[in-house]
């Protein structure tokens, strides 16, 4: 196995809080409906036990970024997050301009909370609003209504975060392009400085994969995309990653290391960490089932396995080719410990094609090499 170089990636730390009011019928992300009161402080406990197991992984590097994803992690009280961040702090240094992020969805008792969290140093809220329109809301089997979004959004700015997504979805059933354009619009028109415009996936073991809805015809959803992203793009808005859109100086950075092939610390039911350590790059996954993880039976960590050589070009590449602008060619090295020599006559071949850009110092997919991203990648499988 390679070993990578002395430059340590950045780290960063995913917290994964598995409960949500109830399960939306698009969704296949661990989360679960909640019953009853929520063991909030047995699973901060439980997470902060599990941290101990996986201090050697930080190797003296202090924590970049932070990111509280869902499930709902709205549901837990700032009283819960004082007891983290607390526990966090023992174990880890924070940089000084650490980013950290919490996901919210609009619709619950959580917007009263979204003061106490900043206070706690949370400085950026993922906002779950997926349209603005009543009827898909209702499709969508969300709980919350456009008014609730919009009352979401002013709190989260009226708390002083200057610095909050907005997730969307589109491509829904009978949505026109107008009424994609819609959402957007009202998003734009909030204030936001991130924006992520996701196509709705049907992914397996969802309601929507036993029952699909009827979704746009492939035609209709590339005009669709298009007038977006120009919609997008006129409002100051840059595709900076497949799905993402930012104003200067307000892209994820998380989202960033995850994808310039950083690290990040795995924390909570079902959360994946990525790490690198002296004998290669390892992967590893928390047990699924929120109460596996909470009574560590049998153990915390179901999956943990180093990443052979012969997967890392195409595991660099998956990540680094959904930055728009790629990724210096420098880092492929940093990050894998393999010789940038050893793809370069696939990087040339591909640059010959004309789907990578001609560029010695940067590897990033051409315009139309994004339409061919899978092709691409699959140059770097093994084999
Ligand atoms: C971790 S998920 C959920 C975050 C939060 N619980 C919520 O529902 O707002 C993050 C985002 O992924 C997107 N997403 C989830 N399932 C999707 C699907 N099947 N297709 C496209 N986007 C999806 C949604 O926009 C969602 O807000
Ligand atoms: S989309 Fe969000 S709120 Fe809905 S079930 Fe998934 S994680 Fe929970």
């Amino acid at each position: 196995m390679s070993s990578v170089g002395a430059q340590l990636p950045p780290l960063s730390l995913y917290i994964h809080i598995p409960w949500c009011v109830r399960k939306c019928p698009y969704c296949d992300f661990n989360s679960h409906a909640q019953r009853g009161d929520l063991p909030e402080a047995a699973y901060i406990a439980a997470m902060l036990e599990d941290l101990d197991q996986d201090l050697d992984y930080i190797q003296g590097r202090e924590l970049a970024s932070i990111f509280i994803g869902g499930g709902t992690p709205s549901l837990f009280s700032a009283n819960a997050y004082a007891q983290l961040f607390e526990g966090l702090r023992q174990r880890l240094r924070f940089s000084r301009d650490i980013e950290i992020t919490l996901e919210a969805n609009p619709g619950t008792l959580e917007q009263g909370r979204f003061a106490a969290y900043r206070e706690l140093g949370i400085n950026r809220l993922s906002i779950g609003v997926q349209s603005f329109d009543a009827e898909q809301l209702e499709k969508l089997g969300r709980i919350h209504s456009a008014g609730d979004a919009l009352a979401a959004i002013a709190s989260a700015r009226d708390a002083g975060y200057d610095n909050f997504n907005i997730d969307l979805m589109h491509g829904l059933s009978d949505q026109t392009e107008a009424d994609a354009l819609n959402d957007l619009r009202i998003a734009i028109d909030s204030g936001a400085p991130h924006i992520s415009w996701y196509q709705l996936t049907i992914e397996a073991n969802t309601e929507f994969y036993k029952r699909p809805p009827e979704l746009p015809q492939e035609s209709a959803l590339m005009t669709m995309q298009r007038a977006g992203f120009a919609l997008l793009s006129d409002a100051g808005l840059t595709r900076y990653e497949v799905s993402a859109f930012a104003r200067d100086g307000r892209r994820a950075r998380h989202n960033l290391n995850y994808w310039r092939f950083g690290d990040y610390l795995a924390l909570g039911a079902g959360a994946h960490g990525k790490v690198t350590l002296a004998s290669g790059v390892r992967r590893y996954q928390k047990t699924r089932k929120p109460e596996d993880y909470l009574s560590r039976s049998p153990s915390r960590t179901s999956q943990s396995q180093g990443v052979i050589d012969a997967d890392l070009p195409f595991e660099f590449m998956m990540n680094a080719l959904r930055l728009r602008g790629g990724v210096e060619s420098a880092l492929y090295s940093q990050r894998t410990g393999l010789p940038l020599a050893a793809i370069a006559p696939t990087l040339e071949r591909l640059q010959a094609r004309g789907l990578l850009i001609d560029d010695p110092q940067r590897i990033a997919c051409s315009e139309r090499g994004f339409a061919f991203i899978d092709s691409i990648l699959s140059e770097f499988l093994e084999g």
